[in-house]
């Protein structure tokens, strides 16, 4: 028997992931449209040999006005298929959505053959979806000869249009890694807003729904979606700028920003192929993916488990720059927290794969900059926690762990980087490479601010924030190729984009070099 303090909890969870509840009524079998009710897209995800994830979610009610009750259950049907014309249908099903997960729909689909394409929609009533492209990964542990990834993030919607979006959906690729800052809450000055949010900052599940249903109806990112299985991991964004745990940049208090991180979350997993639901203010997403024997791809989480920022508020959590902040050497300090990064050590020495790609939101190298009053450090990248920095890649050098490559995001400019052990060290050995793959249209730093940050890090092969776009790897078992695919900020609507730079990892010698 459960107390009345045990059952209150399990109400209050209940609550909060209607995901668990039993459906009360009965789903309309057929409701007829007035307007196409996946105006938000198809997705899949989470490629596995035998599954994936797929994804939609019926329009908003009030929007694509039905002929239905709008707050009453729904019965979607998918369908898999092993040919574009939609001939050989290899899987089908229905799955009951509702107002309490947004009429979302996750449907995981098992069974399938690996290293294969897929096309797949879904149907409701007399409404029919577009067709998305779905990949699975190829059989653990078979030989792989290639891999092509466009690795992409930032893309806050008032900047620009998604043209790099554009561009990876017409490229042939296994999956799209994404690191983060899928959404933003806040709102940029209007005079440098190529469109704008149509709501304010969200603070609540409706209104973090809203704004995910917002960039979601954008037509560049549906094709990408559509095109490929999706790779997700997230940053501050999704949330609000520069969480860390369970504080954010104003003195909010942890229950209330909790409740919001929970609201956040809860909306993010509406709107991705993923399979974990969120509960309450929890929410597993660092995963790790097989590609056969040439690589492993981990998605990491920098963002719940870290601790708050080095010499900052006591009841606030920001990045800044800092100059005497003697926190920074602080070994308790983790940007992964405990469990994850042993998760992640563990997993890197057993990997037996070629390549091990760590898909992470921020950038790894340095990017102190030399001031007057001494060397300056950004506190909400990996230089704000050095000490987890270093464990990380002392952890790779001591296990002997060979071709590491870091993808990362968050800083809106392209980077190739070594990683040392210590920074810039040119006496520390080089055991890991880095790419960032620039962003798809946040705003990013000047030229000047780029080479002055060169100038001050030796490990940094290239730093451009000026242009927007995404970074293309191609990798196979001699290299991983990454080619920073741009256009200058900011992003237009039928801009191009074209290459930036070339850069390469050489399999057995870690480090950069240009391509
Ligand atoms: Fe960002």
């Amino acid at each position: 028997m459960l107390n009345r303090r045990e059952l209150n909890r399990a109400a209050f969870w209940l609550a909060l992931s209607a995901w668990a509840v039993p459906l009360p009524v009965r789903a309309q079998e057929a409701p007829r449209w007035r307007a196409d009710p996946f105006g938000l897209g198809v997705a899949s995800g989470m490629p596995r040999p035998d599954s994936v994830l797929l994804w939609t979610r019926l329009a908003p009610p009030g929007e694509e006005v039905a002929e239905r009750d709008a707050r009453a259950p729904c019965k979607v049907r998918w369908e898999v298929f092993a040919d574009e014309a939609l001939r050989q249908r290899v899987a089908q099903g229905e799955q009951i959505t509702h107002a309490g997960r947004a009429f979302s729909v996750h449907v995981q689909v098992n069974g399938l053959a690996p290293q294969r394409t897929y096309w797949y929609r879904f149907s409701c009533g007399d409404a029919v979806s577009r067709v998305g492209r779905a990949r699975t990964a190829p059989a653990a542990g078979a030989p792989v000869r290639r891999l092509r990834l466009a690795l992409a993030s930032c893309q806050h919607y008032e900047y620009g249009y998604y043209v790099a979006h554009r561009e990876i959906a017409g490229r042939d690729l296994d999956a799209v890694v994404f690191v983060g800052d899928y959404i933003y809450e806040g709102s940029i000055n209007a005079a440098n807003a190529q469109r704008r949010h149509d709501a304010p900052m969200p603070h609540g599940l409706d209104e973090y729904r809203a704004r995910h249903a917002l960039y979601k109806r954008d037509p560049d990112l549906q094709a990408a979606h559509a095109a490929h299985p999706w790779i997700l991991t997230w940053d501050d964004h999704e949330v609000v700028n520069d969480y860390a745990a369970d504080r954010e940049p104003a003195p909010t208090g942890t229950e209330q920003f909790l409740r919001r991180r929970a609201a956040a979350y809860r909306a993010y997993f509406e709107h991705m192929p993923l399979a974990l639901a969120p509960e309450g203010a929890d929410m597993r997403i660092h995963d790790r993916f097989a590609w056969g024997d040439l690589a492993d791809i981990w998605t990491l989480d920098c963002r719940q488990y870290r601790s708050h920022h080095a010499c900052g508020d006591p009841q606030m959590s920001h990045g800044r720059m800092v100059t005497d902040c003697a926190q920074l050497a602080d070994p308790a300090r983790t940007m992964l927290g405990a469990a994850q990064e042993r998760w992640l050590a563990e997993g890197l020495s057993a990997s037996t794969a070629r390549w091990k790609l760590l898909a992470q939101s921020t950038q790894v190298s340095s990017t102190s900059i030399e001031a007057p009053k001494g060397r300056q450090n950004w506190t909400d990248a990996w230089d704000g926690y050095p000490m987890a920095r270093q464990r990380l890649l002392q952890g790779i050098a001591d296990a002997k762990v060979h071709n590491v490559v870091a993808l990362g995001g968050d800083v809106h400019r392209f980077v190739a980087a070594d990683l040392r052990v210590v920074p810039n060290d040119a006496g520390s050995p080089v055991v890991a490479s880095e790419f960032v793959g620039g962003s798809v249209t946040s705003r990013g730093a000047s030229r000047a601010a780029m080479a002055k940050m060169q100038q001050d890090n030796a490990d940094i092969a290239h730093a451009r924030g000026d242009e927007r776009g995404y970074a293309l790897l191609d990798i196979d078992r001699e290299a991983a190729r990454c080619e920073f695919r741009a256009t200058p900020h900011p992003a237009v609507k039928d801009a191009a984009l074209s290459r930036q730079a070339l850069f390469a990892v050489e399999a057995g010698r870690a480090g950069v070099v240009a391509g």
